[in-house]
């Protein structure tokens, strides 16, 4: 063929792609199979790289001096912790200067809310309020995607049953059943009616797999697991992302079962991509990809890019391997064009689903960023998630909630006037906005009480450390007072990411300082901030009430004021179990039986148990108390046995017998008796929270089918065994109020 004909051959065709590829009507697919045939392969691969903005680091990180002209040649999809609509616009301009003038997508870890704080993600978990937690990614949304963010790295829903591991707040705790229905509604939340509404943001689901089981509780750790554990326990809430329609994936630091998540095709490919059909795309962790080499599974950034790539890891984070190494990998038949492709279709999907290639600065709004930063409901959002996060633990003699007739408090406490500590870690500082309105627990206080009462303060101590000169003056003003409230805990830095701890008591002389309090004779009501279960032995065994607090965020102090008042009696309930010793670690309530099953604590006589220390956690999980009691009554079945494709209705009274309205999380753990693979004596199956009147009566209503009585056989399928079943259900894991038995029949 003539040169000349060739040539214009090609013009054509390619006016064709760029027509196609621009037009709004044509399906997505179409767009993105257009603009790929016009890109060359380090066109590619420049979509396949993400970089940190260099002005806030979540990881170790790598200057370029030429990032600027990287990004001007489309070397570079992705940026992370670039926020702000002025920021994202710049750096958007500059990437519109490329080729092809592919814009980019916006990254961040917007966890638990952006300029709004919400409860850390553990304490929120402990709502079990899934239409409030949607709300506060639905939230976190609005206002991170009006601040120029198109997709956050969250949910976190890693199953933690180890609260040395610092990563804990940032996920739901240690059921897969409540973490699922979590999970779900955080995706909703974030992902809204769908991706490319403006406040909107693509979710991910992270970090995948097995994190949280971390050896040792050491971030970043080793994780050795069973198959049978991996599906029942560490993969279901990562599923019910992708029922949710999440549109991205992040994979974990740890290796797994030897193999790092970042290079594991059985998760990534085999599970993620083909058995659940997962469309959107997999970014790596912080640099994960070239830390396969102290991994020691590749020798260099070439062999790990391999690895990763056709393991199915579509984005690398920061690593570089991928910019550094694809094409070489390409030509030396390494790495197929057509995983290349792949991985590059499904980014540039999702920049299609977001509108970006329709117009690049549609979340770059400045008036509607100020607008939704400055949004007067949020906050009110963010009070009613923190109140509902706060669990009354302890309670002696209904010390709470305190009586607004009282004359004269003493707030004391490291934690009182603090203010940044609320919103706990990985809160968001948004560049060039004020994202420091916090409620202090001071200022709520001091809000509620206005001139009924005297207010005093002493800080007493500090958090860490052993100075105990500040005893004196916290000791003088619970002295002239009608009651002390004592706010100790964690910094707000002592759990997070890389803050696993070995020791989880209350740090410094913070429990010295309440004994000296209690000795005062005065009623003393705890507050314990942490981001994590810690172990208060003598807190718990002393203090008449005790109130656990997490992170509450910007609102923490009015959340406070409001239980501490009873202007909001508390509901929530825990979703980690709580160890009375850091021996008993790792602690959760779903446990096997053994064939030397412990009992309690007084038969300890060759059976599973310690010798030294109890069996049973100080808090185990579903425990929290109300201002009020509840009574459960009349368990009814609707019938005994049943078959594979009925369904058991399940109905319970639950009456408001105090004095408070209030509401209470009424659950059901069912234990299959015998089964092909040993069973859990107890699995969490369902649960309501409602709301009751003081002496109101309410019937819940379950339905037990099928799926609720499965479980992952040998072979690794889901199966539900003929056999009978125990059902309970109960106001918390070990307070079981009511029992019956069916059978599964064939
Ligand atoms: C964390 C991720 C986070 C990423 C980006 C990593 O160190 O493990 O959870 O999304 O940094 O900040």
């Amino acid at each position: 063929m003539n040169k000349a004909i060739l040539f214009l051959l090609v013009v054509t065709l390619n006016a064709g792609y760029l027509s196609n590829c621009n037009a709004q009507n044509k399906p997505i697919s179409q767009r993105v199979d257009s603009l790929m045939k016009l890109m060359t392969l380090e066109e590619k691969i420049g979509q396949l790289n993400q970089y940190n903005d260099d002005w806030l680091a979540t990881g170790p990180v790598t200057l370029d001096a030429n990032k600027k002209e990287q990004i001007q040649n489309g070397q570079v999809g992705s940026l992370l912790n670039c926020m702000g609509t002025a920021r994202t616009a710049a750096w958007q301009k500059i990437a519109l200067q490329s080729r092809l003038h592919i814009p980019l997508i916006f990254g961040q870890d917007v966890i638990h809310g952006f300029k709004t704080t919400f409860p850390i993600p553990l304490g929120e978990s402990c709502s079990w309020d899934l239409d409030a937690i949607e709300l506060s990614a639905r939230t976190a949304a609005v206002e991170s995607s009006a601040s120029g963010i198109h997709w956050t790295f969250a949910p976190m829903v890693d199953i933690a049953r180890d609260p040395r591991w610092g990563r804990v707040m940032e996920g739901s705790g240690e059921d897969p059943y409540l973490g699922s229905k979590i999970a779900y509604a955080r995706v909703k939340g974030f992902q809204g009616d769908k991706i490319g509404e403006t406040n909107s943001v693509i979710a991910c689901a992270k970090h995948y797999a097995a994190y949280g089981a971390a050896i040792g509780g050491r971030d970043y750790n080793s994780v050795d697991m069973s198959d049978r554990l991996l599906w029942e326990v560490y993969l279901p809430p990562f599923k019910a992302t992708v029922d949710a329609n999440i549109g991205s994936f992040m994979n974990s630091f740890n290796d797994i079962n030897g193999v790092p998540s970042t290079a594991n095709s059985y998760l990534l490919r085999d599970i993620l991509k083909d058995k659940w059909g997962f469309k959107g795309f997999v970014v790596s962790d912080w640099g994960s990809v070239g830390e396969m080499i102290n991994h020691g599974s590749v020798k260099n950034e070439y062999e790990a890019a391999e690895a990763a790539i056709n393991a199915g890891c579509d984005m690398d984070m920061e690593s570089r391997c991928y910019k550094n190494n694809l094409v070489q990998l390409v030509k030396d038949g390494k790495v197929s064009m057509s995983t290349i492709d792949d991985a590059v279709s499904r980014i540039l999907t999702k920049k299609f689903e977001l509108g970006l290639f329709d117009d690049p600065f549609r979340f770059c709004n400045r008036e509607r960023e100020e607008k939704e930063l400055n949004n007067p409901e949020h906050p009110k959002i963010a009070r009613d998630a923190a109140r509902k996060s706060i669990v009354l633990l302890k309670n002696e003699g209904n010390l709470l909630p305190l009586s607004k007739n009282l004359k004269t408090i003493a707030f004391i406490g490291p934690l009182v006037k603090a203010v940044k500590e609320n919103k706990g870690f990985w809160d968001v500082e948004v560049p060039g906005v004020d994202s420091g309105y916090i409620v202090s627990q001071w200022e709520g206080l001091e809000k509620k009480i206005g001139n009924h009462a005297k207010l005093l303060y002493a800080k007493g101590c500090n958090i860490e450390g052993t100075d105990r000169s500040g005893f004196a003056e916290a000791i003088n003003i619970a002295s002239q007072a009608d009651a002390v409230i004592l706010s100790i805990g964690e910094r707000r830095d002592m759990s997070g990411e890389a803050r696993s701890r070995s020791n989880i008591g209350i740090p410094g002389v913070q429990e010295e300082l309440l004994k000296e309090l209690l000795a005062t004779g005065k009623p003393v009501v705890v507050l314990i901030n942490a981001g994590r279960p810690l172990v208060f032995r003598y807190t718990s065994d002393n203090a008449p009430a005790i109130l656990y607090t997490w992170w509450l965020g910007s609102e923490a102090g009015d959340a406070i004021a409001d239980v501490l008042f009873g202007d909001y009696n508390p509901s929530a309930k825990l979703t980690m179990s709580f160890p009375l010793s850091t021996g008993q670690i790792p602690i959760y309530y779903s446990h096997f039986n053994t064939g030397r099953p412990a009992q309690n604590d007084d038969n300890r006589f060759y059976t599973s148990a310690y010798t030294d220390l109890s069996i049973y956690p100080k808090y185990e999980f579903g425990y929290g108390l109300s201002y009020t009691t509840f009574k459960y009554s009349d368990l009814k079945l609707s019938q005994n046995k049943m078959k594979k494709d009925e369904n058991i209705k399940v109905s319970v009274t639950i009456t408001n017998t105090g004095k408070y309205d209030g509401e209470e999380i009424v659950q059901l753990y069912l234990h299959d008796l015998v089964g092909s693979i040993t069973r859990p004596t107890e699995e969490l199956k369902d649960f309501r929270k409602l709301m009751l009147k003081a002496g109101e009566s309410r019937t819940v209503e379950f339905a037990i089918d099928k799926e609720k009585l499965s479980f992952f056989n040998k072979n690794l399928q889901w199966v539900a065994e003929p056999g009978e079943f125990d059902i309970m259900i109960g106001a918390s894991s070990r307070d079981i109020r009511l029992k019956d038995r069916f059978e599964l029949v064939d």
